[in-house]
């Protein structure tokens, strides 16, 4: 009988993929991709108010800020290097309505702090969405007319709301609420405003997804939202179809592309860097962070390793960036490293 090593030999031949596996500097040195500060995007969540950092029981170690607050954690943000925030409105109940009107006020939430921010840390990125849930009263993300959530409605609002953003200082229209030809739309308002400098970043391919729970608690649009978002959203079955999605959407002149969900979707990430190659992003979504977080706290997964793991993984499936709950305590310890 042949010895064991001579078995193994004679499959292997000369190749051993352990050798580049051996230690820690080859490790190192044949990484193929990695985490840095610069791939991050932190969405933050605003308030009416003075003062007042709120933590979200649903997301913990997420807080939602007054717009004194929110500028004190740009600040932080931009000194960890952090090129880029996201805002999200928890806006008063009472502003709230049918269709969402609190969206077209100049000095709304959003735009209030877009402009503070702007102000006090101007090289930190401003992107805004333009989608209406966090001022309807049904928590949708367009115009209620009946049980029809209307297209072309919503988009010439989501378009005047996008001019109003840019105006304030946003950087970058981010519009989440997937109906048809918004980019197109919100592309020719912001240029016949004169807003030729403020990008587009598509939530090309948003999918109708379970994942969202804790960030509808976040802005409190949970309780409000009657049936779901299917007539609008990308059912979680389809790949091709979120690519057409996208192709439209770069057509109509994108400059960015962002999948949402994150993780679940990874496949998607890949599929539209490969088709378009545009700058693609995923949004690591609420309840993505609040399973990790989760788990971590009953002390059944390492939460630090398991955020960097999920966050590398975009970088490996073509992604340039990532919004993500973790941006401030994953840009802590990349800063330690
Ligand atoms: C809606 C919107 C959603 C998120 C951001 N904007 C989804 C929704 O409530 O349907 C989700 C973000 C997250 O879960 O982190 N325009």
């Amino acid at each position: 009988m042949q010895d064991k090593t001579h078995l193994v030999d004679e499959i292997t031949g000369h190749r051993r993929m352990r050798r580049n596996r051996k230690a820690d500097w080859t490790r190192r040195l044949v990484q193929e991709n990695r985490l840095t500060v610069d791939d991050l995007i932190w969405p933050i969540f605003l308030i009416p108010g003075k003062g007042i950092v709120e933590p979200i029981p649903a997301m913990p170690g997420v807080n939602r800020m007054t717009v004194d607050k929110a500028v004190e954690a740009a600040k932080e943000a931009a000194d960890l290097g952090i090129p880029a925030l996201a805002t999200f409105p928890n806006i008063e109940m009472e502003l709230r309505d049918e269709t969402g009107s609190n969206s077209l006020e100049k000095n709304n939430l959003i735009n209030l702090a877009t402009a503070a921010i702007k102000k006090a840390v101007p090289n930190i990125g401003v992107i805004t969405d333009v989608a209406l849930d966090p001022f309807t009263s049904h928590g949708h993300d367009g115009i209620l007319r009946g049980n029809e959530i209307v297209n072309d409605e919503t988009v010439e609002q989501v378009a005047r709301a996008a001019v109003y953003q840019a105006d304030a200082g946003a950087d970058i229209i981010a519009p989440s609420e997937m109906m048809d030809g918004r980019i197109g739309a919100i592309r020719r308002a912001l240029d016949a405003a004169g807003h030729q400098g403020v990008g587009i970043m598509s939530y090309a391919t948003k999918f109708s997804s379970s994942f969202y729970g804790p960030y509808r608690e976040a802005i409190s649009t949970g309780g409000l939202l009657k049936g779901d978002k299917k007539t609008y959203y990308i059912d979680p079955a389809n790949g091709t179809e979120a690519v057409r999605d996208a192709a439209l959407d770069v057509e109509e002149g994108a400059d960015m592309l962002m999948v949402k969900p994150g993780l679940p979707y990874i496949d998607i990430c890949w599929r539209l860097k490969e088709a378009f190659g545009l700058p693609t992003f995923a949004y690591q979504v609420s309840g993505e962070y609040s399973m990790i977080k989760a788990g971590a706290a009953n002390g059944w997964i390492d939460g630090e390793r398991v955020m960097l793991e999920t966050l590398l993984a975009f970088k490996r499936a073509g992604c340039d960036g990532i919004l993500t709950y973790f941006a401030v305590e994953v840009a802590k310890l990349l800063a330690k490293r």
